[in-house]
């Protein structure tokens, strides 16, 4: 991915195959089976330092919104494809404000939330650092910020990586960026402090399991 503009396509042609992704049959039930069971002990812990006041906002929530797994607080929920999963699952969206945007641009004025949280998400924008400056903008002074990630060993991460710029007809559609766990702490030591690590999911059953993605959750502090 060379430039802006290339970014840009990439990232709608992900988007569309995203959009058809979440309109398949029986799709929602088990993405959200997986949003609970990884996510979900990670932010019952969390929601005990929260108030009702307190205000949460959920970047690339999907319409599995992770989000609304907190027991309290005012929630916002962002996503680029958020009115399509309105139009197609109507009565799954948690309440809350909903935001149509990419999180490259939050619409919200600095220092709004207590908690961002995103799952799933970042190596799916068009501008990943981007996102974490504008979720560092809008994070209070002693706010946290949530991420869930699928890491990859080294050598996969490579590969797609390699494919990804080179051989972008074997790519795979949905994930414009491949993060390690070296590489995800290091993008995310340039705007927060990373309180906990925790690995949600990993994949004993595979052939190679050492090969395959991991899911993990950081608990991040704004610096
Ligand atoms: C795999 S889905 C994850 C949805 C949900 N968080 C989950 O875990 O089930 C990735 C989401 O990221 C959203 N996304 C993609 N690019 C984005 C961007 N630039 N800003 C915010 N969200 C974005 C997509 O629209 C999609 O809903």
């Amino acid at each position: 991915m060379v430039n802006n503009k290339e970014k840009e396509n990439r990232w709608r042609y992900a988007q569309s195959k995203e959009d058809e992704f979440w309109k398949r049959n029986g799709v929602f039930d088990d993405q959200i089976a997986r949003v609970i069971s990884r996510y979900g002990p990670v932010i019952a812990e969390l929601s005990k330092e929260l108030k009702p006041e307190s205000n949460i906002l959920d970047v690339g929530c999907g319409p599995t919104c992770a989000g609304e797994l907190f027991s309290v607080g005012s929630k916002s929920f962002l996503d680029p494809l958020m009115d399509s999963y309105l139009n197609t699952y109507p009565e799954k969206l948690p309440e809350g404000e909903k935001l149509c945007c990419p999180a490259e641009s939050i619409p919200k004025e600095d220092e709004s939330f207590d908690v961002v949280i995103s799952v799933n998400a970042l190596d799916h924008m068009i501008n990943p650092v981007e996102v974490l400056s504008e979720i560092r903008r809008v994070l209070k002074k002693n706010g946290t910020f949530l991420l869930g990630i699928f890491l990859h060993p080294a050598p996969i991460a490579f590969l797609r990586r390699f494919v990804e710029n080179c051989l972008p007809f074997l790519r795979e559609d949905a994930h414009p960026y491949s993060y390690t766990l070296a590489s995800i702490r290091e993008l995310l030591d340039q705007y927060f402090d990373i309180a906990k690590e925790i690995r949600v999911y990993k994949k004993d059953s595979a052939l190679f399991p050492s090969l395959h993605r991991e899911d993990w959750m950081f608990v991040c502090r704004k610096k």
